[in-house]
């Protein structure tokens, strides 16, 4: 099947293209990876070329032994995805002990894949294993409100979950085990894909301070759905604060147990605390 044609191809660079009209994707900002099913893998197979040496990922992700991932490459720019995506993406495969990578398609100019790639493949590895094989989209974009919300509020899991679930009442519902915070770091490296990834195991959401954010999700949909929800979120509380920093009224925790009872959703308790 040609690799262009395939439905996962399609909505991958539709997603990408939706986070550039968000405003999300400034120059090369952001990174974007899928995990194909062993069907999807299979039905490309006579596409795939086998030229591209291995070489190191940077870290080790065993849980992923000879999987195939679609990935935006480093330096690429989200608004030309839609334009040419075979020089944007590629396809990797990873080896048969997680150590190692090849591209298997795609950056026909050349190029490599996103500098973020350990931090995409590990929090692949942790969410492959705690969601039951389901999660397969992993985002991370730099959206504009989160950031500007990393400068105001202390950079705590238990602060930021609270003030972005009484920001939007969705909120509560589409991120029920809230988000984690990273401080700063240096981006690009192992030492943020293992802070992330340790987040991961619990969030589907974490935050990077300064920077931007990573979802996770198991399609297309789901995942920007999250992503959009959270930055629309710290855009009504940017706003709030900017006007009213203290709150006339808002979502009370008695709310949030009534929201969670009709919308059959468990919030942990860390973060219904009172203020
Ligand atoms: P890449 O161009 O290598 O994907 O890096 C962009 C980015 O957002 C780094 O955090
Ligand atoms: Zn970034």
């Amino acid at each position: 099947m040609r690799i262009m044609d395939t439905k996962f191809v399609r909505g991958f660079i539709k997603m990408a293209d939706d986070g550039f009209q968000q405003g999300w994707h400034e120059a090369n900002g952001g990174n974007l990876s899928y995990r194909l099913t062993p069907n999807e893998a299979e039905s490309i197979q006579n596409r795939l070329s086998d030229h591209d040496p291995w070489k190191p990922i940077g870290t080790s992700v065993p849980g992923l032994a000879g999987e195939y991932f679609l990935v935006t490459g480093s330096g690429k720019y989200f608004r030309n995805i839609i334009v040419d995506p075979e020089a944007s993406l590629c396809i990797v495969e990873i080896d048969d002990k997680g150590e190692n990578y090849r591209v298997r398609w795609g950056l026909v100019e050349g190029g490599r894949p996103t500098s973020e790639l350990p931090a995409h493949l590990m929090n692949h590895e942790v969410k492959k294993r705690t969601t039951n094989d389901q999660h397969r989209v992993i985002y991370h974009a730099h959206t504009t409100n989160i950031i500007a919300l990393t400068f105001v509020l202390p950079l705590e899991d238990k602060i930021f979950t609270r003030e972005l679930w009484e920001s939007a009442t969705e909120c509560p519902v589409l991120f029920p085990k809230g988000v984690g915070v990273v401080p700063w770091m240096v981006p690009g490296g192992r030492a943020i894909a293992v802070e992330t990834s340790k987040r991961m195991e619990y969030h589907d959401v974490v935050i990077w301070a300064h920077h931007g954010m990573f979802c996770s999700g198991s399609t297309f949909d789901l995942t920007f759905g999250l992503m959009h929800a959270v930055e629309k979120s710290a855009e009504i509380l940017l706003k709030v604060l900017a006007v009213r920093p203290d709150k006339l009224q808002t979502i009370t925790v008695e709310n949030f147990r009534d929201l969670a009872k009709d919308f059959h959703v468990t919030l942990s308790e860390e973060y219904l605390y009172e203020k």
